[in-house]
């Protein structure tokens, strides 16, 4: 059963009501309620499902497939479920959360640069990036970055931050997902800081702490090309799409404090351009002379860094090809920023997982 025709089934069902209105609603929440604050012990997914599927149709609102056991159908009905009973969220709705999340950005005062855009942004790229492409695990679909070990793991170092404010917003959306909410936090992002439009479409579903990955998918930022052609390999990326991505970091900046690298690489760290690119090219970087990790700093102003990772994109041939394509054209950096973004914020949710077939564009909070 596709996901709109359940949505339709859940609706006509709470309708014309086999339990009266009030008492379907609250047993359908407290099936929920259960599911988000219990971790079961491990289980399979399709385990999992069943499990939640049959506290769905206990709680009388589908009596459908769910004999199909692990179907998407179950799934989607998850995802249906966990909304209030009566309320299926529309494009609007989600344009109220992307509006609140961008009045948030600014509310930084002293942090960084003033803005929570960067962090915000890592935050929904480390939880994409964890997606192995062999094993399907990992990816943004179960946000486990909630759960301890992996909230814990030193590549997150200092992304609670970023947790805690989506938590706020969480508050006044309690029906969205923890990686609906991220990844359209990540597309918030990148659009309010003047980047492109990135296609983003809702679908995604909480998980349990079993689904946490092992450490170690991330990059390590002190090392070459070998490795990021590997993390990157793993998690379905091609040379072009590792430079491409290696563009984030236009914006924010590394703190001691957290991964031990320290400063921004750009001199605009919140506003996405091309620049890093055309620095890594343009400036003499050196190394940093200091009482910490490998990085480099520009010879000129002592300002700016660069990771060991970020260095490699001149440094290797075919890396180099793409970074001087993207420092010369703005545009095509752009354009390759937002498929490469799409994508990796929809890593390992499965397709039939999808409210919509097409991601939505979603607008800028200054747009009419
Ligand atoms: C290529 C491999 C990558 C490595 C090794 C890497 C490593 C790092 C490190 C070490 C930091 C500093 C964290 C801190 O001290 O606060 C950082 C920050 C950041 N990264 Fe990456 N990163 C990579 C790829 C990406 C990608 C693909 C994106 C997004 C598309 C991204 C976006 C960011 C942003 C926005 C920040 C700044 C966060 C802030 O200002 O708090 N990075 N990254």
């Amino acid at each position: 059963m596709s996901f709109s025709l359940f949505r339709a089934s859940v609706r006509s069902t709470l309708a014309t009501g086999c339990l009266p209105r009030a008492q379907l609603r609250n047993q359908l929440r407290s099936s929920i309620r259960k599911f988000s604050t219990e971790t079961p012990a491990p289980k399979s997914n399709t385990t999992l499902y069943v499990g939640i599927g049959a506290a769905v149709a206990a709680a009388g609102a589908a009596f459908y497939a769910f004999s199909d056991s692990g179907s998407n159908a179950v799934k989607s009905g998850v995802q249906a479920a966990k909304v209030k009973a009566n309320f299926v969220p529309t494009k609007e709705d989600y344009q109220k959360v992307y509006n609140k999340i961008a009045g948030i950005f600014d509310e930084a005062g002293d942090y960084d640069d003033g803005s929570y855009a960067p962090i915000i942004l890592r935050l929904a790229w480390h939880s994409s990036g964890t997606y192995d492409k062999e094993s399907k695990t990992g990816g943004s679909n179960y946000a486990t970055m909630r759960f301890a070990p992996e909230s814990q793991h030193g590549a997150n170092a200092g992304l609670n931050v970023a947790r805690d404010l989506m938590e706020d917003i969480k508050k006044d959306f309690p029906w969205i997902s923890y990686g609906d909410l991220w990844t359209l936090g990540g597309v918030a992002a990148i659009q309010e800081m003047n980047g492109p439009k990135v296609p983003w479409r809702p679908g995604r579903i909480d998980g349990v702490q079993a689904q946490a990955t092992p450490d170690g998918r991330l990059p390590d930022g002190s090392k070459g090309a070998d490795h990021l052609r590997q993390i990157f390999g793993r998690m379905g990326f091609n040379d072009q799409e590792i430079v491409a991505l290696s563009g984030g970091h236009a914006v924010g900046r590394c703190h001691a404090n957290r991964s031990g690298f320290d400063g921004p690489w750009t001199f605009s760290p919140i506003t996405m351009t091309n620049d890093f690119f055309k620095l890594l090219l343009e400036q003499t970087w050196v190394w940093k002379k200091w009482n910490g990790p490998k990085q480099l700093e520009d010879k000129g102003t002592h300002t700016l860094m660069m990771l060991p990772t970020d260095y490699v994109l001149v440094q290797d041939k075919v890396f180099k090809k793409w970074t001087k394509a993207y420092a010369d054209d703005e545009a095509l950096f752009f354009k390759d920023f937002s498929a490469v973004c799409a994508k990796l914020f929809e890593l390992g949710v499965p397709t039939e997982q999808w409210v919509t077939s097409e991601p939505w564009i979603m607008k800028n909070a200054d747009e009419k």
